[in-house]
């Protein structure tokens, strides 16, 4: 008898391939960057999660541009998808459109993404103020009441907001629910009339209309094809609501399980993927921060790599690289490689430590702890390495430094995951591969 026949579980086609790219920190790893320079191989670039709080800068010949939603392939001429798991931000989006006319892309969004209405944006500031010395410090953007309200089910989906009768039915249902919590709660007001929304967000979806497209179709036929899709992440791993460090975590999962949610696939092996780290640690907003380094030492890495918010302009925390984080990031993710982002911003110093493990009530411990109160009672310890100066005109790996490529060789090895690729400045040929 011939052998029972099975489906295939992974009904993929050999020819085409995935990349996922994922922040393995707390966001502004630099992944805009590598998604550009990986985007040139790609037919589909694909957001999958989280809305205009990410903010990426991509220089290319010394010109930068600043994402907040379009996936970074847009500057390749790429297919460029918003999937349904974003929080997608009319207003903005169509900023960023309107500076991108001299590229030629095209854009596709998913009629399930959740569209940030003005009281998100009312709830956001309102709730911040209203939880005192323990806010998030959240980018204000939104993104939290959006997010609650797809899960309560009082959400507004692309579908609904492109089509006129649809979007006034939902604001008779929704806005006065929306005027009433934020005054009877937060003693505040709405700002905008219903009718004012109205004009303002029809006009909008009469814009957009000629975007919509079922991503996840889009995505589950392009990869049964062979093509190549690359899905890039927003945020950070420790951003993620339940792996993040809680409450102090954005509302969604920038982690790259949720690809398979947030666009809508079946689960399936992705080739690469590619966690970014940045060479030291940084985070906006509130939260532990296990190895913060404060002081001046802080404050110069903290010029030397920009590190403002693209989105808020806020100063970011700064700390040494953490490879307990690491290792739980990895664990998280899965990933295949990683990329070392902004090594040149370590350049002049004479000492670089690098946290290895934590102590714990008197124990040394190498994953991060679930709870966030023996997370505040972790302290780091630090193994030391000489500094560094990488050339401005470095062309090869090879090139670097001894102390430098020590660095990279100690990171991989204790992380037991390859970096192929090593950052050494904003620009696209500043980029060494392995
Ligand atoms: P929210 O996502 O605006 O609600 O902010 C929640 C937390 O996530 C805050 O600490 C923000 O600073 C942080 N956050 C959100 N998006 C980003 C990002 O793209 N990079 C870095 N931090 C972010």
């Amino acid at each position: 008898m011939p052998a029972k026949q099975f489906p295939k579980a992974f009904s993929r086609s050999e020819k085409g391939f995935s990349i996922a790219v994922i922040g393995s920190q707390y966001g502004d790893e630099g992944k805009g960057k590598v998604v550009d320079l990986l985007a040139e191989k790609a037919d589909l670039v694909v957001r999958f999660g989280g809305g205009n709080n990410a903010g990426h800068t991509v220089v290319v010949k010394g010109k930068k541009y600043k994402f907040h939603l379009m996936p970074s392939g847009a500057i390749q001429g790429k297919k460029c998808c918003i999937a349904a798991g974003v929080a997608l931000d009319p207003r903005v989006l169509k900023q960023e459109l309107e500076q991108l006319t001299e590229f030629k892309f095209a854009l596709v969004i998913d009629p399930r993404v959740q569209i940030i209405m003005p009281w998100h944006n009312l709830l956001d500031a309102t709730s911040e103020q209203a939880k005192g010395k323990q806010k998030i410090g959240t980018t204000g953007r939104g993104i939290g009441p959006c997010y609650a309200d797809r899960a309560d089910r009082t959400g507004i989906r692309f579908v609904e907001l492109i089509e006129r009768e649809r979007l006034k039915e939902r604001l008779e249902a929704v806005f006065p629910i929306k005027e009433k919590i934020l005054k009877a709660v937060y003693n505040s007001g709405m700002e905008i009339s219903k009718e004012q929304i109205f004009k303002e967000y029809s006009a909008l979806g009469e814009y957009f209309k000629q975007y919509l497209g079922d991503v996840s179709l889009l995505v589950s036929d392009s990869l049964k094809q062979g093509k190549n899709v690359m899905f890039e992440g927003a945020q950070g791993t420790f951003l993620d609501i339940d792996f993040g460090t809680y409450p102090y975590v954005t509302s969604s999962h920038p982690t790259a399980g949720s690809i398979f949610t947030g666009v809508g696939i079946g689960v399936m092996p992705i080739e690469r993927v590619i966690g970014i780290v940045k060479a030291y640690t940084t985070r906006v907003g509130s939260g532990p921060f296990v190895a913060e380094l404060e002081g001046k030492l802080g404050d110069s890495i903290r010029e030397a790599g920009a590190e403002f918010g693209t989105t808020t302009g806020r100063p970011r925390r700064v700390g040494w690289l953490d490879l307990v984080l690491l290792r739980t990031s990895q664990r998280l993710n899965g990933f295949t490689e990683m990329a070392l982002t902004k090594l040149d911003v370590l350049n002049g110093l004479d000492e670089i430590s690098v946290c290895t493990e934590y102590e714990l009530g008197g124990k040394r411990i190498n994953e991060r702890p679930a709870d966030i109160e023996d997370l505040k009672n972790c302290r780091p310890l630090f193994k030391k390495f000489k500094g560094f100066s990488i050339p401005k005109d470095v062309k090869a790996y090879s090139e670097l430094p001894e102390e430098a490529r020590q660095y990279v060789e100690f990171i991989e090895k204790e992380l037991n995951v390859p970096i192929k690729i090593v950052s050494v400045g904003p620009d696209r040929k500043e980029t060494l591969f392995r």
